[in-house]
Order: structure tokens, then sequence, then C-alpha cells
């Protein structure tokens, strides 16, 4: 079998569009970089940089993340000294190497590492004198910009000096946080070696908002310390205008890959803002709307529209867009003068569904209807009865319907007629 999948090419083509030229920031862990692990994401990366992103990666060595204060005494620096170079000589190798077999093997990678990052001792913590253990005082993100802009990946190490010359040891992740922040990144990838985050039904959590992060953490005392750093990490790096960041696990393969070129994802995505909101359609989603209904029209859950009827009422349309996709759309149309309007060409995309687009749709058409003084919306669906009666319609005859919608009603199909009174 040809496992070439052409669909799965094609959903991914305008994610390669939107990434292009965006500025990634992503954290290797330190087991990470002892695995076998490391090679497979040293290729996705490199690929991510043929496709046009522009990297900043930021590997971990040395020091697991500690509660309390840290300190990093001389003898300490030393040996973290040695590791982080071994660590930097490896990625600098293997991304010198191109990606061995495969038609990009002779590719050259250029990688640069440098002294993007200033540190600034952390002083004395609950009376412990941190020695080397260090905090970033700033980021020389234009240096790091002109590297990108170069078309260079830029390699940082959990290490960074002070004005003065002194050499200290930076957390990795403080590290990413705070290039991201200084740039500012368009994404934060924290590559975890934690699992990805599950709802409490055992559905890994796709999305949070920054309400809806903080809480989690506040819910669920079950989390461990290290996730929780991350999901607290994350909301200050939205709340420094870095709109979008990722919690990936390293226990799925090619998690990268997965997480940014497909509709479904494949971790859990903070962001500040609620990513797919609902906005009017315009003439540019009418493709979109086309893909997403073809499915449900097929199978006979939506009645038959041709592109043109769709792009002559685009202005009653409303859709949900993730990433440039149109995940959810639905169109409210007034019945002639009356103060009916059908909702009609509902649909979530099945990858999107039960996780409350549905809902919040339906929810935003009415608040629409009643903003236009209208006062009953009816619904003709022969597969979704019990999800509208569930949103508040009940099931009418057809005498209850406008007299211009009783006479188009198409006994074949013999939908069910659904009432929303919205008064
Ligand atoms: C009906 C539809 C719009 C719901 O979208 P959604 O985003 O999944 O809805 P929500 O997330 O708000 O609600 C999900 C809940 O409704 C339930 N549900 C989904 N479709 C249902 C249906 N046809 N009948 C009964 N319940 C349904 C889900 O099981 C879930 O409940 P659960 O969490 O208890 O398991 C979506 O399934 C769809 O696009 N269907 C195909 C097109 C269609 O039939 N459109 C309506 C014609 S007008």
């Amino acid at each position: 079998m040809d496992p070439f999948n052409i669909d799965t090419f094609r959903s991914a083509a305008p994610y390669i569009y939107a990434h292009q030229g965006r500025v990634f920031v992503v954290t290797i862990s330190r087991a990470t970089a002892e695995s076998g692990k490391l090679s497979e994401l040293v290729q996705d990366l490199a690929l991510l940089h043929t496709l046009g992103i522009k990297l900043v990666l930021v590997y971990a060595a040395g020091i697991e993340l500690a509660e309390g204060p840290n300190c990093v005494d001389a003898a300490r620096m030393q040996s973290l000294q040695s590791e982080i170079a071994a660590q930097r000589t490896q990625l600098e190798s293997l991304f010198s190497a191109g990606l061995i077999n495969t038609p990009m093997a002779g590719m050259k990678l250029r990688v640069v590492s440098g002294n993007f990052i200033h540190a600034k001792p952390a002083g004395i913590i609950d009376g412990v004198d941190s020695q080397h253990y260090g905090e970033v005082r700033r980021v020389d993100s234009d240096a790091i910009q002109a590297q990108l802009s170069a078309n260079n990946i830029v390699l940082l190490s959990p290490t960074a000096y002070s004005p003065s010359g002194e050499y200290f040891y930076i957390d990795a992740l403080n590290v990413a946080v705070a290039v991201a922040t200084s740039m500012p990144a368009d994404k934060l990838i924290f590559m975890m070696d934690e699992k990805t985050l599950q709802a409490s039904r055992g559905q890994r959590l796709k999305h949070l908002n920054l309400n809806q992060a903080q809480n989690l953490l506040q819910r669920r005392k079950s989390i461990s310390s290290i996730v929780r750093r991350y999901i607290n990490l994350a909301i200050d790096t939205c709340l420094s205008h870095v709109p979008r960041v990722h919690l990936l696990s390293t226990t799925v393969r090619g998690a990268l890959l997965h997480e940014l070129f497909s509709h479904a994802g494949c971790g859990t995505l903070i962001s500040a803002d609620d990513y797919d909101d609902i906005r009017p359609a315009t003439i540019e989603d009418v493709g979109g709307i086309m893909s997403l209904i073809k499915p449900s029209q097929e199978s006979g859950s939506l009645v038959s529209r041709s592109e043109e009827q769709i792009e002559r009422d685009i202005h009653s349309y409303d859709v949900i867009e993730r990433d440039g996709f149109v995940i959810a759309c639905a169109t409210l149309q007034q019945i002639n003068d009356s103060v009916y309007a059908e909702v009609a060409c509902f649909a979530v995309h099945p990858d999107f569904q039960k996780e409350g687009h549905g809902s919040r749709l339906i929810k935003h058409v009415e608040q629409k209807a009643q903003a236009q003084g209208l006062q009953h919306i009816l619904v003709l669906t022969t597969k979704a009865l019990h999800w509208f009666h569930e949103q508040g319609y009940q099931t009418q005859a057809i005498k209850k319907l406008p007299i211009a919608k009783q006479k188009a009603y198409n006994y074949q199909r013999n939908s069910r007629i659904l009432i929303k009174s919205i008064v």
C-alpha cells in the first residue's frame, strides 16, 4: 500500500503557508537530549526550517527543575560547562548531518550559538547564596533576529555571561520564555517529557485560554509540579504578548509536526485569546465553508448548497476559524419580513466536535437574531434532533412554520421541524 497520504499533505498545506517566516522558540529537554529521540527531533526541526520557520532552540542541561532556591557552586558549574559543551556539540553534529537517508541529506543547515543572553546572579534566596545560578538580565533580540534573517537556526544553551564576565547557569525554560517574550516570538513550544495534558474524561486538553489554564491549576491538584510550572510559564508568556504556547509531549512520535501541521494537533495550546473566535463570514470563506459542509451534504445531514448560493448569502453566515481554517459555520436567514429566521448550514468539523463549538455558535446566532428583533428561530434537521432539543428547540408540526416555509417543505427529506422562541 502506498504510505503517502495525499489528504494529509493537502490539509497541511495551509499550515505550511501560515507558519512561513514565523519565529518559533522550541525547548529541548535534558532527557530528550540524552535519549535516542534527539536525532528524530532534529530531523523534524530541520524540516520546519526548510519550510521557512525561523527557529530558536533552547536546550536544557544539568540541573533538573527543583523546588525552592537553586545553588550552583564552582565545582558544579565546571561539570555543567562540560555537559553543556557536549550537548551543543551533539546538537550541532546532528544538524550538520542533515536529513540522512532522505533527498535532503546534502542540505546545509547553519546553526549558530553566541552571547545572545546576558545574565545576572540570582543572588541570595531564602538565605542561600545561588552563586553561579543566574537569571536572564537581557536578551539581545536584534542579534537573534539578524541570525534568523540570515536563515540560520539559533541554538541557545542554559548559560550566559554577566557584563563583568562571570559565567552563570540559567534554567533553560527561563531562557526560552525570556527569548520568546523579548522578540516576541510567534510561538513558544515546550517539548515536555511528561504526557500530554488530559481533561478529566481522559480526552486530550487541546486548547486553554488563560482563565481556563488558571482554573485548571486551581482545580486539578493532581497536576505534577513540573507540568504546573509549564502551565504557569505558558500563562506568563502569553501575558507578555506571545500569542501561542504549545505544550507537547516527547512521548508522542513526531509531536512537533503533528501539532503544527494537522487540524487535530496532539498537544495543548495555551493562548491569551479564545483562539477560534466566531466572526461573520467573508467571501474568502466560501471555499472553507464548502469543504466543511461537503461530508454532511454527502451523508444527507445538510441540504445541498452550491458555491454560488453560499457566495450570494455569505453576509448571513458566521464562521469559527482556527489557524485560517473554517472549523464551523452557520447561516441565519430571516423568512420574508416575518419575525421568524431559519438557522441552516450548521456544521462543526468532525475533528473539532464535542468541544462546545456547536453550542457556542448556536448561542451566538440566537443573540444575533435577538439583536435583529427576530422572535423565533427554526431549524430543519434530519440527524441532530436531540442536539437541538438540548439547546432548547422544540419539535413542531409543519403548520407552525411560516407559510413560505410550509410551501417549500421537502416531504421526501422528512426533516424534523424545531423552533425556539427567543423573545
Ligand atoms: C450537531 C453538531 C453541529 C454539534 O456540534 P458540536 O460542536 O459537536 O456540539 P457541542 O460540542 O456543543 O455538543 C456536543 C454534545 O452534543 C452531542 N451530539 C453531537 N451531535 C449530536 C446529535 N446529532 N444528536 C445528539 N447529540 C449530539 C455530543 O455527543 C456531545 O455530547 P456529550 O459531550 O455528552 O457526548 C455537529 O455534530 C455537526 O456538525 N453535525 C453534522 C451536521 C449537522 O447535523 N448539522 C445540524 C443540521 S442543521
